[in-house]
């Protein structure tokens, strides 16, 4: 029999208030008339483990995780995707029928995806990526980097060790360059990608200038503003760009085909619902 629930599932962190997701799952579950729900689930971390055993029994087929759960849930977990283990932390679960739940971090294919949707006619295997940032967030870009493909990638960050230490456990297709040198690695790359808060409204500058060649495409994962100075620059200087949006969207999609069953689309409408 199948199961006799409304499918429900969260975004638990703590705090929660912020987060977009609810609005891009029930976008998608109204969409595809699923009576199915998505909450916001303000959860304090003393509470996280307790809670992942309770949810199951409540109807809850999966859950994104958020700050400050994403390294427990991999703790917690019964079964960790390779991406998750690679990228360190995990956004969604997936309760399994056995007990227990599965962990995977789908920011990284959410990021390429994004790219792919917004800039089909990027080629991985064109050259050399440059990335800005050696936080959470660049760790899902260089794991989906080098799984799609890219053949080098220049890492650089303002505290270099930190990108030293992603070299270590990436591997030899990374090369730590100075900070000091970001704008000089333009010329070499095919990618260029902002994993940074700088330019973030409310943080300093990101002080780059861009020597790119025709053909070199450029994204930031900043979306406040949506066009933030590096991506102007780069348009000024006619090179393709991709805003940061889309990622958040994409990363959603892996979750709700699993939960819900049904593989939603990411299309322009949705990008104004995130952004209201
Ligand atoms: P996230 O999970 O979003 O990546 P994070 O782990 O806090 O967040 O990483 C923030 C990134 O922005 C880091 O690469 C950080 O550089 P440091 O490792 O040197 O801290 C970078 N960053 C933040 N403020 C910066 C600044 N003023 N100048 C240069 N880099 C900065």
């Amino acid at each position: 029999m199948k199961n006799p629930r409304v499918p429900l599932a969260a975004v638990i962190g703590w705090p929660i208030s912020h987060s977009k997701s609810p609005r891009i799952h029930g976008h998608w579950l109204s969409k595809h008339g699923i009576a199915g729900h998505y909450i916001a689930m303000g959860i304090e971390p003393a509470a996280f483990k307790d809670t992942m055993q309770q949810l199951p029994k409540l109807g809850f087929v999966g859950a994104n995780v958020t700050i400050p759960h994403k390294e427990a849930t991999l703790e917690l977990a019964a079964e960790v995707t390779p991406r998750a283990k690679q990228i360190g932390a995990a956004n969604t679960v997936v309760f399994l029928p056995e007990g227990g739940f599965r962990a995977d971090n789908t920011d990284g294919i959410g990021f390429i995806n994004n790219l792919r949707q917004k800039a089909p006619d990027w080629d991985a295997s064109a050259g050399p990526a440059l990335v800005l940032g050696a936080g959470g967030a660049s760790r899902a870009v260089l794991w989906s980097l080098l799984d799609a493909g890219v053949p080098q990638i220049l890492l650089a960050n303002r505290t270099r060790e930190r990108a030293e230490s992603l070299k270590q456990e990436f591997g030899n297709k990374i090369s730590v360059i100075e900070w000091s040198e970001i704008s000089e690695a333009t010329k070499s790359a095919a990618l260029i990608v902002n994993t940074t808060s700088l330019g973030m409204t409310g943080q300093p500058p990101l002080e780059i200038t861009l020597h790119s060649k025709a053909g070199t495409l450029v994204t930031d994962l900043v979306y406040t503003p949506m066009t933030t100075e590096l991506l102007r620059q780069a348009q000024d200087k006619g090179l393709q760009t991709v805003d940061g949006l889309g990622m958040l969207l994409h990363q959603a999609v892996p979750g709700f085909e699993a939960w819900f069953g049904t593989r939603p689309e990411v299309d322009e409408t949705m990008r104004a619902l995130v952004l209201e």
